[in-house]
């Protein structure tokens, strides 16, 4: 099997963590390089992760996920949040960081910034949210498969009240707003999801040549 694949299928999203087994510094720097790294729509990024390492506050945020034990026995805990002020200020900051890093004339890159400036700017309230969110997916989906190939267990959720963490976590005076969570560690071996095969749909119902 190719090793993607093998990655792909040693994967699961898990139910139950060691929480004995602690994810080191390093890989864990991977991970968040890996995140840093996920491509975005115009490159503009309108995502921060909170990591929760306080045991007590996650203990609280189990609550506010439908139980979820996930969340506290974990080795690191993730939320992906959207930022809320999606503006032009994040527009000029990201403009800004092109011209220092790869050492742009600002004019040449006013025209881009002014265009995104009018489509972001054009957007209602609810779709800069949605279209932020969708950033927060392509994260999300690039966290799974880095952790993957490194054999470190993660879990997708949704399953949680994102008012209730903003509340706990102090978001909103942050102005973020949590739309994903993914606790990384290491899988329980009583966790039995880990030995269920994958239910997929087939390749026929799933692709179409044209
Ligand atoms: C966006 C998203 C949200 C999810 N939310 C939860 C969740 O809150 N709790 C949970 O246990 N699993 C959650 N899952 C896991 C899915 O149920 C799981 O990925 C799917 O059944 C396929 O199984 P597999 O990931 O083990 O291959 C979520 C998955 C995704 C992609």
């Amino acid at each position: 099997m190719h090793q993607i694949l093998e990655d792909l299928t040693w994967r699961y999203a898990t139910k139950k963590f060691d929480s004995e087994k602690v994810v080191s510094d390093e890989n864990f720097e991977v991970l968040k390089e890996s995140l840093r790294l996920t491509p975005s729509s115009y490159g503009l990024q309108p995502l921060q992760f909170v990591v929760v390492e306080n045991k007590s506050i996650r203990n609280q945020l189990v609550a506010a996920s439908f139980g979820q034990a996930q969340v506290q026995d974990a080795s690191h805990l993730f939320v992906i949040c959207i930022e809320e002020a999606i503006d032009d200020a994040l527009i000029d900051s990201y403009v800004s960081a092109v011209i220092d890093t790869r050492n742009v004339d600002p004019e040449r890159i006013v025209n881009y910034a002014n265009y995104m400036k009018k489509i972001i700017g054009e957007m209602t309230n609810d779709e800069r949210i949605t279209w932020a969110s969708k950033q927060a997916y392509i994260a999300l989906g690039q966290l799974l498969h880095t952790c993957a190939t490194m054999r470190i267990d993660a879990t997708p959720m949704e399953g949680f009240d994102a008012d209730r963490y903003a509340e706990i976590l102090d978001l909103k005076t942050k102005k973020l707003r949590p739309v994903l969570v993914c606790p990384v560690g290491y899988r329980h071996q009583s966790d039995g999801m880990q030995h269920e095969k994958k239910v997929r749909r087939d390749a026929d119902k799933l692709f179409k040549k044209m």
